[in-house]
């Protein structure tokens, strides 16, 4: 049985950091919300009517964004948090389905979505290999895989890491670049791009993609 299965302490905890947080978390932190989520975007290839997934979507800010830029892409969204899911509700259009789930059960059959998008969630999940593979399994092939991160290359993200780790239960950890490679490279991808950057002076992010394979 998966730690999901059971009930497990690192999830109950992200379920209160979030329930507790949702109310505010777009006027608490606007820039950076709209900062990774643009560069997150920037970085996705959508076609018009491509059906994409937004794991972790939070508050809905990049399924928003998504919405206005490609208003004829078909949108689905899931969180495990039922109070950030309500604030999404509340700003997104109707069309744009929302589901309460996590990263490492996706709720869906194989392969609907021709890209799996993921954005400021990888520093919570414990099991980041297994979900890799359920992001994948929910993937067409020849989709994309895009996932956006703290990068602990970044001498910021790393003190930060190592701050949040002793203090917040929610917390599991941010990835260097190598490390990242590697976890790609466990869940079956043999080529991944990633591309690290800086969002403002002193935070810095990587966005990694990957194609899932077409045999
Ligand atoms: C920092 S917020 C990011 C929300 C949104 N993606 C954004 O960029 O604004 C982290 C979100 O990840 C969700 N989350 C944490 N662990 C998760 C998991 N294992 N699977 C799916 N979502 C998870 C939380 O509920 C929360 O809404």
């Amino acid at each position: 049985m998966s730690t999901l299965g059971r009930k497990s302490h690192e999830h109950d905890a992200i379920v209160k950091t979030y329930a507790r947080l949702a109310a505010d978390y777009d006027v608490r932190w606007p820039f950076y919300v709209d900062a990774t989520t643009r560069a997150t975007i920037a970085r996705l290839s959508v076609r018009p009517t491509d059906r994409v997934l937004d794991v972790g979507c939070g508050t809905g800010a990049l399924l928003h964004q998504l919405s206005v830029i490609h208003p004829q892409a078909q949108l689905f969204g899931i969180d495990p948090v039922p109070e950030m899911l309500a604030i999404a509700r509340g700003k997104l259009p109707a069309s744009i389905a929302l589901y309460d789930g996590w990263a490492e059960r996706l709720p869906f059959r194989d392969e609907p979505f021709d890209i799996v998008v993921c954005c400021n969630v990888f520093h919570y999940i414990r099991q980041p290999v297994a979900a890799l593979r359920e992001m994948t399994r929910v993937l067409r092939r020849g989709g994309q895989l895009v996932i956006t991160d703290w990068c602990d290359d970044y001498l910021a993200c790393h003190i930060c890491d190592r701050y949040l780790r002793l203090f917040d239960r929610a917390y599991y950890k941010a990835y260097r670049e190598q490390e990242c490679r590697h976890l790609f490279k466990q869940a079956g991808y043999l080529n991944v791009d990633i591309e690290r950057y800086k969002i403002s002076w002193l935070w810095g992010l990587m966005t990694a993609k990957a194609t899932k394979r077409t045999v």
